[in-house]
C-alpha cells in the first residue's frame, strides 16, 4: 500500500514531527540500562512530562514514563494565566484519538486567552516537544478554530499555528514538534501559547510537553570548536545557544522507524527514509545487523546502534553509479539557515582503509564535501561518525542532500553510503522559527480511511503524502484490493486453511464466481453444503440459531455456516447492508466471512472454518497440549491486531462487544483470527428489545464495567474484555470461577490484586513454568492491569495494546537469544555485550502447581453469557 509516486511539494513542515506510538521508555528496564554511565545519568534525571488538562500522575502504557497531570499544583511547574479569573479549561477530547497513544493525547489544556507554563528547570540545553491532537473539545472549541503562537522564553517557535491544517496536510491524526533551546543560568523556561488575534475566536490548547534535557552540545557547538562548514560560504557557522532549532528530520536512513522508546534514552524519534528518495533510484540497502559498533570519535548516545547497522548505498555498478547522484529530496520551509547533519558507519567488511570508498557530498546543490571518506574520519571499519554543515535556504523550498562517486581511479569502489540524517532548522535574526501553515487541504475523506495508519511505522510513510498522490494511490489501492477480494473470492480453501499471510495469494480456480465485494450463495448451495442442514454436522448451537461445518466448492473448501434462526426481525436489506459492511474486512487476524445466503427468508452467513478450534480449547479443561509461552503471546498479540484493525483500520470504528478466548480460533499455524465481530445488530433478539440487549450483551467475566454502568458501548468496552483475555491466557483459567474463595472468583480482580502486590507470577499457568522472562512478564501484566482500568478514558487504546505487546514479545526474545541458562538453578541471565545484568527468568512456584485451584477448574460460569451472543460459533470443538 505504500505510494511511490508521492515526491510532491510538501510546502513545509518537519515531516518528522507525527508520531502516534511509543512515546517512551520501559525500555528502562533493558536498553537505557546499557546506556546510563556518568554524563549521561546527570542529563536524564530531569526529564518533565505532563500530560495537559488531566489530574494525577498517569502512566503511558507505551513509554511507561509517568506523565503528571496540570491541573493540580506540582513542583514541576507553574501554569499562569493573564485573564483573572482563570479562563483556561482542561478537557477530554469529544472523540479520543484512534490511533495514537491516550496519553498525552486525549486531554488538553483549552483557552481564549494567553496562558504559560513556568518551569523551573536547571540551566541547560533542552529538548521541548510539544504534543497535539486537533480534536474538537467540549465548550465550542471546534478544531479549525484553534490558531496560536507559542513562544519558548524569547524565541517564537510558532506563530499563528493551526494544527489542525498540518495534520490534515500530514495526514496523521496526532503530531508532536520537537524544538532545541538554551535555559541559561538563573532562568525558568517559560512556555507561552497566546491564541492569534484574528480570526475571530481563535483558541490555543495543548495536549502535552515533554522536556529532556540533552548531553550539552550534543547539537550546539562546543565553545572551543571553531564551529562547522558553512556550504557555500567561506567562514564557519557556529551553533550557539543564542539559537533555538527546530527538528525536521531525523532519518534512520536504509533502516526502519526507531520509537522513541528505542532512542539512546532522549526519546527522539528517527524516521525511515524512503518517502525522500526518487523510487527509480533509490539506491542499494546494505545491511549488517551483526555489527557492534565502536564508539570513540562519537559518543555512543549520538545515535542509536540500529541507525549505523543500516545504510543507503548506490550498489556493485560504477558505470551506473557515476551517472547519477544518490539524492533526498526534503521539503523546507525558506527563509532559514539549517543544521545538516549525516551520520555514517562503515560496515561492509570490504570497505577498511583510506580511498576505498570516496564520494563527493552536495548539499543544496553545493559541494559540501569534494572528498568524503568514511575512514579516514572514523579510522576504521565499524567506527560511527557524524558531520554537521550549516546551510542557508533563502529560496528553495526543499533541501537536496546528494552524494556522488568518486571517478578517479584510486578510490576502490566508485560507491557512497549514508547511514543517518538529521536536519534541523535554526531560529532567524527575530529568534522566530515559525513558518505557515500549510495549505488547507480538500474535505474529501479519503474512501477506505486511505490516510489512516495503523501504526507508527504506517504513519512514517504516510505522512508526507500530498492529496493527489493518495488520489493516485487510492486508485491503486482499490484496483489491488479488487483484484485481491477477487482472488480471495476465488481461492479454494484446501483441507488446510493455514495461509497466515493475507498476501499469499492461491491460484483462482473457480472461474466462475462472479466478482463483488461479497460470494452470494443459493440456498440450494447450502443444503448441498450441510447435506440438507444435517444436525450431524452442527458444530455450535446459539441464541442465534445454529453452526454448522460445511464444504463447499465440491468439497474443496470447508466453512462455518451460520444459519440465523427464521422470525428474526432483521429486515433482508438490512442484513445485505450489514454483510456487504463485514465482508470488506480483511485482516490476516480477522476470520473471513466468505458470503452469504438471503433466499427464501434465510439468513446465512458462510465463513472461514478452522479446525484447531479456539483459544479456549488450547487452555484448560482440554485434552489438547498447553499452549508454549511463545505461541500464547503470539496469539494475543494476532488477536490485538485484529481488533486494532476494527476500531481504527475500518470505514467506521467496529466495536466488538464479545471479546473472549472462545471467539479467538486459530489457524493450523496458530495464527489468531478473531471472529463474531460486526453482527452486532443481527441478533433475533435484539430488534425487540434493543435496550435490554444493550444492557446484557457480552459474557459475563468480560464484561466492562463502565459499560455495565452507563450502558454507553466504546471500542474501551473491547478494551477491557480483552485485558480479561491476556489474564486467562497468563493464568489458564476461566474469568469466572465460582468455587474458588471469593476474591479469587473474577479473575479480572484476582488479577488486578495479584498484580498489585506484586504476586502475578504466583498465579501463572502452572504450564508456564520457567518460560516467562521476568521482563515480559512485568510489561504483560502491566498491559493486561491497564485494559482494566475502572475508567475507560484511562485505558489504552488496542493500537497501544499492539505496541506494548510487540514489546513484550521483544523483551521474551531477548530474554531468549541472550540467556546463558543453567540447567540446574533453571535461572538465566540477560547479557547485554557481554555483561550480565542479572534479570532472572521466571520460576513459577512449584507450590501453585500443587495448590491446584488455578487452572484445574470447575464449573465453567461464564457459559451465563446471554442467548443473544454471538458466540462458539465457528468453534468445532464447541459442545
Ligand atoms: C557508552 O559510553 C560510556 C562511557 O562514556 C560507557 O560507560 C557505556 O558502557 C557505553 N555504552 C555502550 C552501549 O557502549
Ligand atoms: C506526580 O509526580 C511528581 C513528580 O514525580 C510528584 O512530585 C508528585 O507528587 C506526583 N503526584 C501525585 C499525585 O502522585
Ligand atoms: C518567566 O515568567 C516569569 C513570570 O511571568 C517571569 O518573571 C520571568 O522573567 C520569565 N522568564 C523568562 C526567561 O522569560
Ligand atoms: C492566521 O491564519 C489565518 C488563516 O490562514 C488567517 O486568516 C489569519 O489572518 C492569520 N492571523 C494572523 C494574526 O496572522
Ligand atoms: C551497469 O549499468 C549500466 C547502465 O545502467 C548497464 O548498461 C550495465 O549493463 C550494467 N552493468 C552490469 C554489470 O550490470
Ligand atoms: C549531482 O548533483 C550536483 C549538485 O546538484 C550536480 O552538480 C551534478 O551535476 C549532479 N550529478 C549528476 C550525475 O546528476
Ligand atoms: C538541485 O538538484 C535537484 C536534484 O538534483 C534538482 O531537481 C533541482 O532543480 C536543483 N536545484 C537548483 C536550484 O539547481
Amino acid at each position: 500500500m505504500k505510494n511511490k509516486a508521492s515526491k510532491s511539494n510538501i510546502s513545509c513542515t518537519s515531516a518528522l514531527l507525527i508520531h502516534n506510538i511509543y512515546l517512551c521508555p520501559t525500555f528502562l528496564l533493558c536498553h537505557f540500562l546499557i546506556y546510563v554511565a556518568g554524563d549521561f545519568q546527570k542529563f536524564t534525571t530531569e526529564n518533565i512530562t505532563i500530560d495537559c488538562g488531566s489530574s494525577g500522575n498517569v502512566s503511558n502504557w507505551q513509554d511507561h514514563r509517568m506523565w503528571t497531570g496540570d491541573t493540580e499544583t506540582s513542583s514541576l511547574f507553574t501554569l499562569e494565566e493573564r485573564s483573572k479569573p482563570k479562563v483556561s479549561v482542561a478537557s477530554s477530547a469529544t472523540q479520543p484519538p484512534r490511533t495514537a497513544s491516550q496519553i498525552p493525547y486525549s486531554t488538553a489544556r483549552i483557552s481564549g486567552h494567553e496562558f504559560r507554563y513556568i518551569f523551573p528547570v536547571t540551566a541547560g540545553q533542552k529538548f521541548i516537544r510539544l504534543h497535539f491532537f486537533p480534536a474538537s473539545y467540549p465548550g465550542n472549541f471546534d478544531r479549525s478554530k484553534a490558531f496560536f503562537s507559542v513562544q519558548a522564553n524569547h524565541f517564537t517557535l510558532l506563530r499563528n499555528f493551526s494544527v489542525a491544517l498540518t495534520v490534515d496536510h500530514l495526514k496523521s491524526e496526532v503530531m508532536f514538534r520537537e524544538f532545541c533551546i538554551n535555559v541559561e543560568k538563573d532562568e525558568t523556561l517559560n512556555i507561552t501559547f497566546s491564541p492569534s488575534p484574528t480570526p475571530p475566536d481563535s483558541y490555543a490548547f495543548i495536549n502535552g510537553i515533554e522536556i529532556v534535557p540533552m548531553p550539552s552540545n550534543l547539537y550546539y557547538s562546543a565553545t572551543n570548536s571553531s564551529g562547522i562548514k558553512f556550504v557555500g560560504q567561506q567562514n564557519f557557522f557556529r551553533v550557539e545557544n543564542k539559537f533555538a532549532l527546530e527538528t525536521v528530520y531525523r532519518l534512520n536512513v536504509g533502516g526502519k522507524d526507531i520509537s522513541p522508546p528505542n532512542d539512546t534514552g532522549m526519546y527522539r524519534e528517527w524516521s525511515r527514509d524512503d518517502d525522500f528518495l526518487p523510487p527509480e533510484l533509490p539506491g542499494v540497502l546494505p545491511l549488517n545487523s551483526s555489527i557492534q559498533p565502536s564508539f570513540g570519535i562519537i559518543a555512543n548516545y549520538s545515535a542509536p546502534v540500529e541507525v549505523y547497522r543500516t545504510a543507503r548505498s548506490m550498489g556493485m555498478n560504477k558505470t551506473k553509479n557515476l551517472s547519477y547522484n544518490l539524492t533526498w529530496k526534503l521539503p523546507v520551509d525558506p527563509g532559514f539557515n539549517y543544521l545538516v547533519r549525516l551520520h555514517f558507519c562503515e560496515f561492509e567488511p570490504n570497505v577498511t582503509k583510506e580511498s576505498d570508498r570516496e564520494f563527493h557530498i552536495y548539499i543544496a546543490n553545493q559541494t559540501a564535501e569534494p572528498y568524503a571518506d568514511v575512514i579516514s574520519w572514523s579510522g576504521g571499519n565499524g567506527v560511527p561518525v557524524y558531520k554537521d554543515y550549516a546551510v542557508s535556504l533563502q529560496n528553495q523550498e526543499s533541501l537536496y542532500v546528494a552524494l556522488h562517486p568518486n571517478a578517479e581511479s584510486r578510490t576502490k569502489y566508485s560507491d557512497a553510503i549514508l547511514n543517518g540524517l538529521e536536519v534541523f532548522k535554526i531560529s532567524n535574526s527575530y529568534d522566530s522559527l515559525a513558518g505557515p501553515n500549510p495549505n488547507p487541504t480538500p474535505l474529501t475523506p479519503p474512501p477506505f480511511n486511505a490516510g489512516i495508519s495503523f501504526s507508527g511505522r504506517e504513519n512514517a510513510k504516510m505522512r508526507t503524502k500530498t492529496i493527489a498522490a493518495a488520489a493516485a494511490a487510492f486508485s491503486l489501492i482499490l484496483a489491488l484490493f479488487l483484484i485481491w477480494v477477487f482472488v480471495i473470492r476465488q481461492r479454494k480453501r484446501a483441507e488446510d486453511e493455514s495461509v497466515s499471510s493475507s498476501d499469499t495469494l492461491l491460484p483462482a480456480k473457480d472461474q466462475s464466481l462472479p466478482i463483488g465485494l461479497c460470494r452470494h450463495f443459493s440456498l440450494s448451495e447450502i443444503r448441498a453444503a450441510t447435506k440438507d442442514f444435517e444436525s450431524a454436522l452442527v458444530i455450535g448451537v446459539g441464541g442465534f440459531g445454529d453452526v454448522y461445518k460445511g464444504h463447499i466448492d465440491g468439497g474443496a473448501t470447508t466453512v462455518a455456516i451460520k444459519r440465523l434462526k427464521p422470525g428474526s426481525r432483521q429486515g433482508a436489506h438490512e442484513f445485505r447492508t450489514e454483510i456487504e459492511m463485514l465482508s470488506q474486512l480483511r485482516h490476516v487476524h480477522l476470520v473471513s466471512l466468505i458470503g452469504f445466503c438471503n433466499d427464501g427468508g434465510e439468513m446465512i452467513l458462510v465463513y472461514d472454518y478452522f479446525s484447531r478450534g479456539s483459544l479456549r480449547d488450547h487452555l484448560y479443561k482440554t485434552d489438547n497440549a498447553p499452549l508454549t509461552w511463545k505461541q500464547r503471546l503470539a496469539i494475543c498479540l494476532g488477536a490485538a491486531r485484529g481488533l486494532h484493525y476494527l476500531h481504527a483500520g475500518a470505514k467506521r470504528t467496529i466495536i466488538h462487544r464479545d471479546v473472549k478466548t472462545t471467539n479467538i480460533l486459530l489457524d493450523s499455524k496458530w495464527v489468531a483470527k478473531v471472529s463474531d465481530f460486526g453482527l452486532s445488530k443481527m441478533g433475533p433478539n435484539n430488534a425487540a428489545n434493543a435496550h435490554v440487549t444493550t444492557v446484557v450483551k457480552g459474557s459475563f467475566g468480560y464484561l466492562d464495567p463502565e459499560y455495565f454502568r452507563r450502558q454507553q458501548l466504546t471500542e474501551k468496552s473491547d478494551v477491557y474484555s480483552f485485558g480479561v483475555v491476556l489474564l486467562e491466557v497468563l493464568c489458564g483459567r476461566p474469568p469466572l470461577n465460582q468455587t474458588l474463595p471469593k476474591e479469587q472468583v473474577s479473575l479480572a480482580e484476582w488479577g488486578r490484586i495479584c498484580y498489585q502486590s506484586g504476586t502475578l507470577e504466583q498465579i501463572v499457568d502452572p504450564h508456564l513454568n520457567g518460560q516467562i522472562a521476568s521482563e515480559c512478564l512485568k510489561i504483560y501484566g502491566e498491559i493486561a492491569v491497564n485494559c482494566l482500568v475502572d475508567e475507560g478514558i484511562r485505558r489504552p487504546s488496542m493500537g497501544d495494546v499492539v505496541g506494548s505487546l510487540e514489546f513484550a514479545m521483544s523483551l521474551q526474545e531477548g530474554g531468549e537469544q541472550m540467556i546463558k541458562l543453567d540447567p540446574r538453578e533453571n535461572v538465566a541471565f540477560y547479557s547485554s555485550d557481554g555483561t550480565t545484568s542479572g534479570s532472572s527468568w521466571l520460576m513459577t512456584p512449584s507450590s501453585v502447581g500443587e495448590s491446584a485451584s488455578v487452572g484445574a477448574a470447575s464449573s465453567d460460569t461464564d457459559r451465563g453469557m446471554t442467548g443473544i451472543v454471538f458466540s462458539e460459533i465457528m468453534n468445532p470443538e464447541a459442545r
